[in-house]
């Protein structure tokens, strides 16, 4: 039985990847509550949904968001997640948030969001913040300052960041075209892979010398 629903549901996977959205699913149903137990569970897309008739107010609750993430960190930066990891009542709705800390020059370092789409709004501070086009595009830097109360876009899958430029915290929000957005850190990802790339590779992929390459990922591997 367990097998029978494996394979619909990754047919049913395969289908919707077929059908060329790089998107969440749409929702199936009015609400689909996570559960973690998935015995009673009836499985849609995204996690197991819990009987609709027991959701509760709490399965769409976060509290905590006014309060700051901690930037004493290498980067000076934080983010807290409001996800479906946090919010089960997420689950199959293709949306998320989280709330991003800086300190003064801290930054949220290149990355990309391989499911979603960002829409950030700044709350407090100034940050320098862009995102990088596709090869086909030429690689074009779109950034931009902002201060409180400016939006700003990242598109899906376009490696980003922001810079906090200011002598004082910043604060910011953003909004997730997905339950579950992933993040890729690219230095993390390319010289903290494990095991390690081989050097000579990112030697030559990156122009270093493979000495350099070394020493990069026993910082990112090891923290040194
Ligand atoms: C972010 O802040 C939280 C809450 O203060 C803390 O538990 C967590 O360790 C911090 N994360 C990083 C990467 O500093
Ligand atoms: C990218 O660069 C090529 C070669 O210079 C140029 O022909 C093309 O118009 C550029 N495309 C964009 C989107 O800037």
């Amino acid at each position: 039985m367990k097998a029978i629903q494996f394979l619909i549901g990754f047919a049913l996977f395969a289908l919707a990847s077929s059908l060329a959205s790089a998107y969440d699913p749409s929702p199936l149903q009015d609400i689909c509550v996570a559960i973690i137990d998935h015995k009673d569970g009836v499985f849609v897309n995204g996690k197991f949904c819990k009987d609709p008739k027991l959701a509760k107010a709490e399965d769409f609750f976060l509290s905590g968001l006014d309060k700051p993430g901690n930037t004493e960190n290498r980067l000076g930066f934080n983010v807290t997640n409001a996800n479906v990891e946090q919010i089960p009542g997420l689950n199959t709705l293709g949306t998320s948030a989280v709330r991003i800390d800086y300190a003064p020059y801290g930054q949220n370092p290149p990355h990309t969001h391989p499911r979603a789409t960002e829409i950030l709004v700044v709350l407090e501070g100034t940050l320098y913040v862009g995102f990088v086009t596709s090869n086909q595009l030429n690689n074009t830097l779109i950034a931009k300052v902002l201060n409180k109360g400016d939006v700003f876009v990242f598109p899906i899958g376009l490696i980003h960041f922001q810079v906090n430029i200011g002598k004082t915290s910043a604060v910011a929000f953003a909004g997730f075209s997905s339950q579950f957005p992933g993040v890729i850190t690219i230095a993390d990802t390319v010289f903290g892979a494990n095991p390690p790339i081989n050097p000579d590779f990112l030697g030559k992929a990156f122009q270093l010398d493979p000495k350099i390459v070394k020493d990069l990922q026993d910082k990112f591997i090891n923290g040194n």
